[in-house]
């Protein structure tokens, strides 16, 4: 009998960049707070962990973050106030998104030394456990949610797992790109992956999309990890050392669906678009005034 993995039962969400890519909206305000519809970006990947069975969600953060902690506590004043005035459907939904006490866990980067090195700070919570991984800048907007389908898949094959997607080809210098075995599996073995390669470098047209489920060994390889892309403590680096030692295997998982830079302005307007059309409350109104704008030409 193959050897169950070990139930994910925390994911770490890296809140500390500074959101430089979208002033001046973000010069006192997290990047992670900036809304799509009426949910900041980082509740809809909070919800896509929940979606997925998370129960402990462990934010890395920096200075001038604070407002991510409010938002993931309860708001007593504004509880009753809502129960007074009988605003129940609001008050309900508030408590719906609230994770439990004792569910959320707040560590801070200190210096921007690259994603690895927000992974990295989340050791100490995470443990010796298995755990995922969300970039809060990419929204994975799709019918089946992207990380629970990497469960689905780490139920299988255990391990490593990333979420990938083609890009064209003229763009792998953005991202991290992977090298699998199989171009045309759904969910295929990694054999190399490169942080931000110029097209002829790039071992496919796969990129990493923000979403990892992995083994607590890595924190060993980040301990280590030399700068790399950027001058960056790179999380792919130390991926590629994990996956060199071969003694874990590292697979990919095609995420189907829709991704959103929620970094970029152009990502986040697309992203308020695409949440918008498909709100039971809003989409039918604001698809009818779309469609008016784009035919008067704005
Ligand atoms: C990070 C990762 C990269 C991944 C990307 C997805 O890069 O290092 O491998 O493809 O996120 O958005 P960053 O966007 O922080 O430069």
């Amino acid at each position: 009998m193959p050897k169950v993995p070990a139930r994910i039962r925390k994911a770490v969400f890296p809140v500390a960049g500074l959101g430089t890519r979208f002033l001046p909206a973000t010069k006192a305000m997290p990047k992670e707070m900036l809304t799509v519809v009426d949910r900041p970006v980082i509740q809809h990947v909070v919800d896509e962990a929940r979606a997925a069975g998370i129960e402990h969600f462990v934010f890395v953060t920096g200075r001038n973050k604070g407002v991510i902690e409010d938002h993931f506590d309860r708001q007593f004043e504004l509880e009753r106030t809502l129960a007074e005035r009988g605003k129940s459907k609001e008050l309900a939904s508030l408590q719906q998104d609230l994770p439990s006490a004792g569910q959320t866990s707040f560590t801070r980067q200190q210096s921007a030394q690259g994603l690895g090195h927000a992974v990295w700070c989340a050791r100490d919570i995470v443990g010796n456990e298995p755990f995922a991984l969300l970039l809060p800048d990419m929204l994975h907007f799709s019918s089946q949610p992207c990380l629970s389908k990497m469960m689905k898949a780490y139920e299988e094959v255990g391990g490593n797992l990333i979420a990938v997607s083609p890009v064209p080809e003229d763009q792998t210098q953005n991202y991290g790109i992977v090298g699998v075995d199989d171009l045309e599996k759904d969910v295929s073995e990694i054999t190399t992956m490169v942080e931000k390669p110029k097209p002829a470098d790039a071992p496919s047209n796969l990129h990493i999309t923000g979403r990892y489920i992995l083994q607590p060994e890595i924190f060993e390889l980040l301990e280590k990890q030399k700068p790399g892309a950027g001058n960056e403590i790179q999380l792919t680096d130390a991926m590629l050392g994990l996956l060199e030692r071969r003694d874990q295997k590292f697979h990919a998982v095609r995420f189907e669906g829709e991704l959103y830079d929620c970094g970029s302005k152009l990502g986040f307007l697309m992203a308020n678009v695409a949440y918008g059309l498909t709100r039971d409350d809003l989409g039918e109104p604001f698809r009818a005034e779309l469609g008016r704008m784009l035919s008067r030409g704005a």
